[in-house]
């Protein structure tokens, strides 16, 4: 793509101007915008970039090995990948208010990223993957109705607060660019074309209190559900796609054994930018497959439904 490329190069030209020999540090989150943000940031001045990657323990499966795969062993990028999972799951025991698991979630990653930071020896530039929607809101927006609702704290990017001159070179794109940039730049296409995954991650998956044997559990449902979408082909139709492990455990029937498990929810919906959604209309039969495949391989999930509620009135997310 020429108008990627000529971009590209202009952005990299813009990067150096404003760094100079300054030191930059850039939150990876496993989501696109970071990713393309430290892929283009690290072409223009190389080790300059540190990349801090806050693991909460509250990924799908797979994407925290992945993230650590791409960027430290492919792209041979300064990466500090810190588990703070037992930090992050400690501070969200018994805590089953969405509002109040998100609160946590968000000061908990400024913490251990200011922490991880001052390690480095600090930075002259903090590097954020803002979209030019994220500009618009900012300015348009003390808080619209979608704000109110829920608080939004989003993992990938840091609040201001901190005194650091910030790098924002996507700031004039909208996310399709964004995606085009990321092939430009060779990232992957599992990162550059990956469903939208909210801040606080599974914690707001998980209703009710959220446990690593949760996070375990569900981690296994949505990876079958996410694996049978893409098997069908239907993956980049969907906006997003997730499982959602319920705090109510339903009787079932295994062999003629009684079970008395964990009910789940399956959602995906179709939108062009979160805001409305629609119910994706699988067909019964891909549907029939996924809940069988779910009671059969994960041990302690008897029970399947499909959310078909649209937003509004629903939200994507159930918590
Ligand atoms: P809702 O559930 O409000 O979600 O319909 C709309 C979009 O926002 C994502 N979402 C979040 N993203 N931090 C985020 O970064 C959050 O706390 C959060 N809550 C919801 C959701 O996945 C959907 O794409």
């Amino acid at each position: 793509d020429w108008t990627m490329g000529a971009f590209r190069a202009e952005a990299i030209a813009r990067i150096r101007d404003q760094v100079g020999a300054g030191r930059v540090v850039c939150g990876l989150s496993g989501g696109v915008d970071s990713a393309v943000a430290a892929a283009l940031i690290h072409e223009a001045i190389g080790d300059q970039l540190t990349c801090i990657f806050v693991d909460h323990g509250l990924m799908r499966a797979g994407e925290a090995e992945q993230v650590v795969a791409t960027f430290r062993d492919r792209f041979n990028i300064r990466l500090v990948h810190r588990d703070a999972s037992e930090l992050f799951l400690g501070a969200l025991r018994g805590v089953t208010e969405p509002e109040e698991k998100r609160k946590i979630i968000g000061r908990l990653f400024v913490e251990v990223f200011e922490e991880e930071q001052r390690r480095l020896g600090g930075a002259d530039f903090l590097a954020q993957g803002t979209l030019y929607p994220d500009v618009i809101e900012s300015v348009s927006a003390t808080g619209g109705p979608s704000a109110t609702i829920k608080s939004h704290h989003n993992v990938g990017g840091l609040p201001a607060g901190m005194r650091m001159k910030l790098v924002e070179p996507l700031r004039e794109l909208f996310k399709d660019e964004v995606r085009a940039l990321g092939r430009e730049l060779g990232l992957p296409e599992e990162i550059v074309g990956r469903h939208p995954f909210p801040g606080p991650g599974l914690a707001i998956r998980i209703l009710g209190e959220v446990t690593r044997e949760k996070a375990d559990l569900l981690r296994r449902v949505d990876a079958i559900f996410l694996e049978e979408i893409r098997l069908s082909g239907l993956y980049d139709a969907i906006w997003q796609a997730f499982a959602v492990l319920l705090p109510v455990r339903t009787v079932g029937v295994m062999g003629d054994q009684r079970t008395y498990d964990h009910a789940c929810a399956l959602r995906a919906v179709t939108s062009t930018d979160g805001m409305t959604a629609d119910v994706y209309p699988f067909d019964m039969g891909f549907l029939a497959r996924v809940a069988n495949r779910i009671v059969n391989e994960v041990r302690g999930v008897n029970r399947v439904t499909y959310d078909i509620t649209s937003k509004p009135p629903g939200t994507i997310e159930w918590e």
